[in-house]
């Protein structure tokens, strides 16, 4: 299917709503991903994980997870497979969470935190084999930021991971999810949160966000090649990857002249 070209681009609410907003929700953030999802979020995040296993890490690469939240990715990255990965947010409360938890699972020296915006990162460029974001590039004010950035600190060669909600794929179905996302989701959000606003941002958000086609055209115009996706539960989610590539190699023949065969 071609892209579609959209001339005004995604953008994401203003940053200092979205840090306040999980701010407010980051002490129930875990239990109502879990819950709300059937715990299938774990399940995506491991696709993840598995993708990044099959890249064939060495001892010594780093992974780079912005928009880490309360770090399960991050933890799960380093638990499966033994990287030293660091989780960055610029939402201080979920950082605290994530601390904890990695402090809880004795994963703190492997698991680093920073508090950083996704769209201007405090990491030296070519620092990091591989870059995860799981449900985050949704909520920045520019993806291309941060697609620009994620090039900027991988190493050549390095993989970009993105998960991130989509569109269900299968009629029947995606008239029941609808109707439980839009529906069901926000109430229970709600009441488990005790905050309004979060979970009836979420449908909106996804309905707003680019296509499984839209943003693989995205990473691709960022920079990045071998640009795959693949739909997880119909769908519900995407994960896509791309890699950086290798920088070009030197013109052979400079000034134009080729060899005479
Ligand atoms: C839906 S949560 C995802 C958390 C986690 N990755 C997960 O899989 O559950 C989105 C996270 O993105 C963070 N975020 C949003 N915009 C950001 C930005 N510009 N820079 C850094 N973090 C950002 C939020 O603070 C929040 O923790």
């Amino acid at each position: 299917m071609t892209p579609s070209v959209d001339p005004a681009p995604y953008r994401g609410p203003d940053p200092r709503a979205v840090r306040g907003m999980f701010g407010a929700i980051a002490h129930r953030y875990d239990l109502l991903n879990h819950l709300l999802s059937a715990s299938v979020d774990r399940y995506w995040r491991a696709r993840a994980v598995s993708l990044i296993a099959s890249q064939s890490p060495r001892a010594g690469d780093r992974c780079l997870d912005l928009c880490t939240g309360t770090g399960d990715l991050a933890i799960a990255i380093t638990r499966r497979l033994g990287l030293e990965t660091v989780g960055s947010d610029f939402c201080h409360a979920m950082l605290v969470e994530s601390a904890r938890k990695t402090r809880r699972l004795g994963k703190e020296p492997r698991v680093r935190l920073a508090e950083a915006d996704a769209q201007a990162l405090p990491f030296a460029g070519s620092s990091f084999r591989f870059a995860t974001v799981a449900f985050g590039i949704r909520n920045v004010e520019s993806p291309e930021a941060v697609l620009a950035e994620i090039h900027r600190v991988l190493v050549p060669g390095g993989v970009a991971v993105i998960l991130e909600f989509s569109r269900p794929v299968v009629p029947g179905f995606r008239a029941t999810f609808d109707f439980y996302f839009n529906h069901v989701l926000p109430r229970v959000g709600a009441w488990v949160s005790g905050v309004d606003g979060p979970y009836r941002y979420l449908p909106e958000s996804v309905r707003r966000f680019p296509s499984q086609e839209d943003l693989a055209a995205m990473v691709g115009a960022a920079g990045f090649r071998h640009v795959r996706y693949r739909n997880l539960t119909g769908g519900v989610a995407a994960l896509h990857w791309g890699a950086k590539p290798h920088a070009p190699t030197a013109d052979p023949y400079p000034g134009g002249s080729t060899p005479s065969m």
